[in-house]
């Protein structure tokens, strides 16, 4: 009901409604109708009360709650149930205990910090509170596990298109991270549930660095992770961009749903790729060996050629790349 109480501020905002006229809209005595507003100021709202007028929406909170960010959703079902948190360990914990009880395709779980966020490989990730954007996508595709890894290609894909609509070049270190001059501002972590033949969901998790600044990573990562606002200068409007990353995420994926090609999400990640055309170090584990990037497969798998002619498709799993001296 609160929700409803905010949905009738934000279709008159800048206006007074009576509280009279929301009690009787909603079916509420007006006393219920201050409640809501006073949780509602609790949650970030600045509400103008006048006993004459009644409320007004003065301004909302920067928050990745779904009724902040559902103005910018065109999509049929990411994102049309968001679960918002103040604070989790992790959205990919969350989301999968959330799956494992049933949740639906296309469920976001969305906070707005994270105390145990998680990378690849057992890594931590640094999720200070609303800085930036740190979300896990539910998904439930009829697919086989092989074909996973597709699902990173196209959530990299949608995270380069939507920043492309900023005018912010980046560029993909295959197979996972979105890179700006050369440092890291966005991880992909897909984790999924699975029988041999049979998927029974993904959790496709997101962070973005978005507002964070020098201070807020720990110094000795400093030399490969940054944040949008550190390299352009600009305060990203978290709510409009996880908008626009979904209705991208959802446009991609509906190829991928329909022919299990993701031919559009490779084109993109091949244009923008950080690695194709460079000797990168490959690591599994304590080995390393060089290679010369080629190209991407139909999969989203690396192609890469060794020092002695031999070719290989090496798939996201455990391995991760390195530029010859450093980070990329
Ligand atoms: C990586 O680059 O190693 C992947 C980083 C993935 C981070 C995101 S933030 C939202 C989601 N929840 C997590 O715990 N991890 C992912």
């Amino acid at each position: 009901m609160k929700y409803e109480v905010l949905h009738m501020l934000k279709q008159n905002s800048n206006t007074f409604i009576s509280g009279q006229l929301i009690s009787d809209k909603l079916g509420v005595s007006r006393t219920a109708v201050w409640k809501y507003i006073k949780n509602l100021k609790k949650e970030g709202y600045m509400i103008d009360s006048s006993s004459k007028k009644g409320y007004k929406l003065l301004d909302s909170p920067d928050i990745l709650s779904f009724e902040e960010v559902e103005k910018y959703l065109k999509t049929k079902y990411i994102g049309r149930k968001i679960i918002h948190m103040e604070s989790i360990d992790s959205t990919n914990n969350k989301a999968k205990e959330l799956a494992d009880k049933g949740e639906n395709h296309g469920t976001l779980v969305v906070a707005e910090e994270q105390l145990g966020g998680r990378g690849r490989l057992g890594r931590a990730w640094c999720s200070p509170k609303y800085k930036g954007i740190w979300l896990s996508m539910i998904l439930r595709p009829d697919i086989n596990p092989m074909q996973i890894p597709k699902i990173t290609q196209i959530a990299a894909a949608a995270v380069i298109e939507s920043l492309k609509d900023l005018k912010i070049k980046a560029k993909i270190k295959w197979p996972n991270d979105i890179i700006i001059n050369g440092k890291k501002i966005c991880g992909i972590l897909t984790e999924m549930n699975a029988e041999m033949n049979k998927v029974h969901y993904v959790v496709l998790g997101i962070g973005i660095n978005a507002n964070l600044t020098k201070e807020d990573f720990q110094k000795d990562i400093l030399n490969k992770a940054t944040s949008i606002k550190i390299e352009t200068g600009f305060t990203l409007d978290r709510k409009s961009f996880v908008g626009n990353l979904v209705n991208k995420f959802e446009y991609l994926y509906e190829e991928f749903e329909k022919t299990q090609n993701i031919e559009s999400s490779i084109k993109i990640c091949r244009i923008s790729s950080a690695v194709i055309g460079k000797i990168v170090r490959i690591i599994r584990g304590e080995n390393e060996t060089f290679a010369k990037a080629l190209d991407l497969d139909e999969n989203g798998g690396l192609i890469v050629q060794y020092e002695n002619g031999t070719r290989e498709n090496l798939i996201s799993g455990e391995i991760s790349i390195r530029g010859l001296n450093g980070y990329i």
